[in-house]
């Protein structure tokens, strides 16, 4: 019933960034020297919501550029119109439009697309994961030292205990691979994919991670927060592994 509103979603979101991808756009800032928002994303954002407000005008919506709009149903459709902007603003490749469905504060259904690769991923509760209409699993790699793993940073330096800076420099220093690919939807997917094992960030908003995170749960993945709590989507702090390498990722992610 939502998947054909969902994916009329991200295709109407994917036009905007496709048109706009290494053409003119106008950039501003929002807070930090580096957290940019496009004349794409607002278009992206704008043709997403009108394809969700025609389909289900009742539900509440909660979008990146705009905030939220608060309704009494139990739906929301959380929205990020480009995840990856920064990359998408210097015309690298790696950005998408992600969009998750919630219904009672739990998410039911989620769709990220890349389609500067074209790569959809889709999953909806108890379903599974798909990239492209074909099933994905997570990997099985058992041990973090031959892990391969992502991560991002925030826009404006996090100071403190156990910050991304020395979570990164501890990892560095022991060899192992780590990734920052600057966007957190796609980082979340392709651990569903299994290309990564692991990703973990400190400080996500709930539309980075809405869509992204049903689809690791779904490509049988584990998430929790830092400490291995039960993760929501409105804290700042994601664990994404394999399920193999969580118990050990928790003991990396607290070392101090
Ligand atoms: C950002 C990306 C990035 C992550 C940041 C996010 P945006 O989202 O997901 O990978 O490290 O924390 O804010 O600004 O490109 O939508
Ligand atoms: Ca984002
Ligand atoms: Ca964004």
């Amino acid at each position: 019933m939502f998947k054909p509103t969902l994916m009329n979603g991200v295709q109407a979101g994917a036009a905007q960034l496709v048109h706009f991808f290494n053409g003119d756009f106008k950039i501003s800032n929002k807070e930090g020297i580096n957290n940019l928002v496009t004349e794409a994303d607002h278009a992206a954002e704008k043709a997403i919501i009108e394809v969700i407000k025609k389909d289900f005008p009742e539900h509440s919506i909660l979008s990146e550029e705009i905030g939220e709009i608060k309704t009494s149903s139990e739906y929301k459709w959380i929205i990020d119109p480009i995840d990856g902007t920064v990359n998408f603003a210097n015309g690298i490749p790696l950005c998408c439009v992600s969009i998750g469905l919630e219904k009672d504060g739990k998410m039911i259904m989620g769709a990220v697309y890349n389609p500067l690769m074209n790569e959809l991923f889709f999953a909806e509760k108890a379903m599974g994961a798909t990239l492209n209409n074909k099933k994905i699993t997570v990997s099985n790699k058992t041990e973090v030292a031959k892990s391969c793993l992502v991560t991002g940073f925030p826009y404006i330096y996090l100071d403190e205990p156990n910050g991304p800076l020395e979570i990164f420099e501890k990892f560095i220093r022991k060899g192992i691979a780590v990734r920052r690919l600057g966007s957190a939807a796609i980082d979340l997917c392709w651990v569903a994919a299994g290309r990564f094992d692991g990703f973990y960030e400190h400080s996500l908003k709930a539309w980075d991670s809405a869509a992204g995170s049903l689809i690791v749960k779904e490509a049988g993945g584990k998430i929790t927060d830092f400490k291995g709590d039960v993760y929501s989507i409105y804290q700042t702090k994601i664990l994404a592994t394999n399920g193999k390498i969580h118990e050990e990722m928790i003991r990396e992610l607290n070392f101090s």
